[in-house]
């Protein structure tokens, strides 16, 4: 035997011993605290979802990292989590999830890919500067509660080849977020790709898309659900050039009463990829 052969059959047993000496977490089938955390995803076909507290997670190898500017927060602060991307490993989830969507309170989900997960580190916080969520308050950005659980990222810098239409791409940090759900790309985000013959413009309006409207407009059982507006609508609205343009930059000026953020950023390109997507895409069955 080799010496290459050898190291590759002690990487073997290794890996073995490691996923081995891992013991799931065990979830209830019940919350029994605002503060706990609810799992979907899951490995068994028995249950759809099941509870973790925070006593739980916070027995699992936790790190710690430092934002010198938290977004949320305004200020600087030190997270203490389990990085997001470990944690299906202490999960009775399916083990081949590439997408994890984060749930909020109030219907909205983010989600994110292997290489978000891969690039940025995002922890799932369960203390800052020492303190659990009952501390934490609310986002100066948008006064909705931190807690029960807060995803963020200590570093964080666009990466150049994400860049669509002259728009980079953004920071992920759901907060209010109550549920994590292990899923992967072939059960979520290919069900929203364009089909194979569509133009780049329409690949590229995927991309934003998928990153700026996912989040709150969901189709079947992922996304948002904040906004009752389902993906289906989005592409019918996409056909009504003006409306839709109109609406996606400006909300207000369309409906005074729309609780949409504008996206006031998005130059004509963005609005052409993005309408370029949306009548490309067909629901599949
Ligand atoms: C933070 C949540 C949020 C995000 C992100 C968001 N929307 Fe919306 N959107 C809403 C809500 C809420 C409404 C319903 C407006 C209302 O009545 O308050 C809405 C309504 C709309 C409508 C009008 C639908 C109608 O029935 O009149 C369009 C079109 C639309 N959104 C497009 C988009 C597109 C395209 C994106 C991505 C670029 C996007 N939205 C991102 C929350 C969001």
């Amino acid at each position: 035997m080799n010496a290459r052969t050898l190291s590759s059959l002690l990487g073997l047993i290794l890996a073995a011993f490691i996923s081995h000496a891992v013991e799931p977490l065990r979830l209830a089938p019940q919350r029994s605290s605002p503060f706990d955390l609810e799992i979907t995803g899951l490995a068994s076909s028995d249950t759809t979802n099941g509870f973790v507290t925070r006593a739980q997670l916070l027995t699992l190898p936790l790190v710690t990292a430092t934002n010198h500017l938290d977004p949320a927060l305004k200020t600087s602060a030190i997270y203490r989590g389990i990085p997001l991307a470990q944690l299906a490993q202490f999960l009775p989830v399916i083990p081949d999830s590439d997408v994890v969507f984060a749930v909020c309170t109030d219907g909205y989900s983010a989600h994110f890919t292997r290489d978000y997960l891969e690039a940025f580190s995002p922890l799932l916080i369960l203390e800052i500067n020492g303190q659990g969520p009952e501390a934490w308050g609310r986002s100066l950005a948008s006064g909705v509660d931190l807690a029960p659980f807060y995803i963020q990222s200590a570093a964080f810098t666009p990466r150049p080849d994400r860049t669509v239409a002259g728009l980079q791409e953004g920071l992920i940090y759901p907060y209010a977020v109550a549920r994590i759900h292990f899923t992967t790309a072939t059960r979520t985000l290919d069900l929203l790709a364009p089909p194979p013959d569509a133009p780049d413009l329409a690949r590229d309006g995927f991309t934003l898309a998928r990153r700026d409207c996912l989040s709150c407009h969901g189709h079947r059982d992922f996304g948002g659900m904040q906004s009752n507006r389902p993906w289906l609508l989005l592409r019918t609205w996409a056909s009504n050039t003006n409306y839709f343009r109109r609406y996606v930059v400006k909300p207000k000026s369309v409906q005074p009463a729309s609780r949409m953020p504008g996206f006031t950023h998005y130059n004509d390109e963005a609005l052409d990829a993005l309408q370029a997507y949306f009548k490309s895409w067909k629901p599949g069955k």
